[in-house]
């Protein structure tokens, strides 16, 4: 099944908000496989969101990504990085489906509370998962629950 990067970013963090948003996708009935706490340094950040590196908020972004503890964690299932990115709606809160993690949880754009890969963007996950992870860093297990899961 399809692996997708997420990450809870850093005034989520600072609002102890991580076992939130690590529920919700537990509830949803995806599989956690990889997970750690860390500060991102400037050059990693850079790597994170280089598709952003012409953008104007740019540095404030790195800024902000760089700023405190992220949890980085990859999620498995059917679909994973279609669902995740419903499940964390819209990238301004404003725009975010109540219901969804930034919808419910999010006033500011530029305090979205997570991040995750890009399900239009083809590379996406493998280049994430490869910024932060390791292949030794994943785990792989059957879910107790994958037969009431999937048909
Ligand atoms: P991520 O999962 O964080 O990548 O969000 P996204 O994929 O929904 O949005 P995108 O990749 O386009 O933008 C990355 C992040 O940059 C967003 O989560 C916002 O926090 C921030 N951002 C995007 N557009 C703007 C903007 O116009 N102004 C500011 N200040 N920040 C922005
Ligand atoms: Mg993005």
């Amino acid at each position: 099944r399809e692996r997708t990067f997420v990450m809870v970013k850093p005034d989520a963090f600072a609002r102890g908000l991580v076992g939130t948003v690590i529920s919700r996708l537990e509830d949803r009935g995806l599989k956690l496989v990889g997970m750690k706490v860390e500060v991102l340094d400037e050059e990693t950040a850079h790597e994170h969101y280089a598709e952003h590196t012409d953008k104007p908020f740019f540095d404030d972004l790195v800024d902000f990504i760089t700023s405190g503890p992220v949890v980085p964690m990859v999620w498995e299932g059917e679909d994973a990085t279609r669902q995740v990115r419903q499940m964390i709606g819209a990238t301004d809160p404003l725009e975010a489906d109540a219901g969804t993690i930034r919808g419910d949880y999010a006033l500011d754009l530029g305090r979205n509370v997570v991040h995750a890969a890009d399900h239009e963007d083809e590379g996406a996950n493998e280049r994430e998962i490869s910024i932060h992870f390791d292949d030794d860093d994943l785990v792989s297990y059957e879910g107790h629950d994958e037969t009431w899961l999937y048909e």
